[in-house]
């Protein structure tokens, strides 16, 4: 997709870049010659970013000042910003039950009021310009739930609802939003779950991979972050002006049954 036509080079700005889906994004953007922002509460994320060619910026994003201040430090850097991708993300797994009110709130907090506080802060300058890209990191729990992951799942299938009503917004202002949703993606997010996993079921990790990972998948394999940075360069490109609103699955077949 991103090989098949020049790519206008723009500004964006990437949330949750020190590993994972986020540091696959912010290296295919550098290379396609994107000016980028990583942002990240982890510092090592700096060492990251500046080896991709992008520009580090430390925040904890639950924090409503901090996601304003990320959008004013695109703006001071790079005078603009063209791109947003939300990716930035946690789990925490649980029965309802037990759930703790914390971590619902911090879930809740990152995955779905950061995303909006961003778009909100990013959406002027998009508009003054008249393009705009929001692609945000769903999940295929966006689409269908799993025991134990109740804000997870919650916080991504409202994070649906905003990328349709950013959408319907953008439209006339030549803004696109759309999601992503990725089944499970070799990340130290996932590599964390089988060893949780592995350790509650006395399973060995292959067998969490296998056994529960990929019960669902027509494809019998984790998906690489570099698949979904791809989608997302396309998602944030020109050629994808008329898409949006829309849910990308990256599942591996899941949602087909
Ligand atoms: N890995 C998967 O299987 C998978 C599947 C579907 C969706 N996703 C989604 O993709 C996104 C990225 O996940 P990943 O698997 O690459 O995980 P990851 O743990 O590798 O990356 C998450 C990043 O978010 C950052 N982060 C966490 N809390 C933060 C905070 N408060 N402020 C700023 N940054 C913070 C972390 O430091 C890290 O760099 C998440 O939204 C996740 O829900 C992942």
């Amino acid at each position: 997709m991103s090989g098949t036509a020049p790519t206008t080079p723009r500004v964006a700005l990437v949330t949750g870049t020190t590993s994972g889906i986020g540091e696959a994004v912010v290296r295919h953007f550098c290379e396609l010659g994107h000016q980028v922002l990583a942002v990240d509460f982890n510092p090592d994320g700096a060492e990251v970013a500046e080896r991709a060619g992008a520009v580090f910026f430390q925040a904890d994003l639950t924090d409503g000042e901090a996601c304003k201040a990320a959008v004013a430090e695109a703006m001071r850097r790079f005078g603009r910003v063209d791109i947003l991708v939300n990716n930035a993300g946690i789990q925490h797994v649980a029965p309802i039950e037990e759930f703790p009110e914390a971590k619902w709130r911090q879930i809740i907090d990152l995955m779905l009021t950061t995303p909006f506080l961003l778009t909100q802060a990013a959406w002027p300058s998009m508009r003054e310009n008249g393009w705009g890209r929001v692609v945000n990191i769903a999940s295929v729990h966006a689409q269908v739930a799993s025991p134990g992951k109740s804000a997870y799942i919650s916080a991504k299938h409202g994070m649906i609802g905003l990328t349709k009503t950013a959408a319907l917004e953008g439209g006339a202002q030549g803004i696109t939003a759309n999601a992503i949703c990725p089944a499970y993606v070799k990340t130290p997010l996932v590599d964390n779950q089988i060893a949780d996993q592995a350790k509650l079921h006395g399973m060995e990790e292959q067998q969490v991979i296998e056994q529960i990972m990929l019960k669902n998948a027509a494809v019998k394999r984790l998906i690489e972050p570099a698949e979904v940075a791809e989608l997302v360069a396309y998602l944030a490109s020109d050629a994808a002006g008329a898409v949006t609103g829309s849910s990308w699955n990256i599942d591996l077949g899941w949602t087909a049954q």
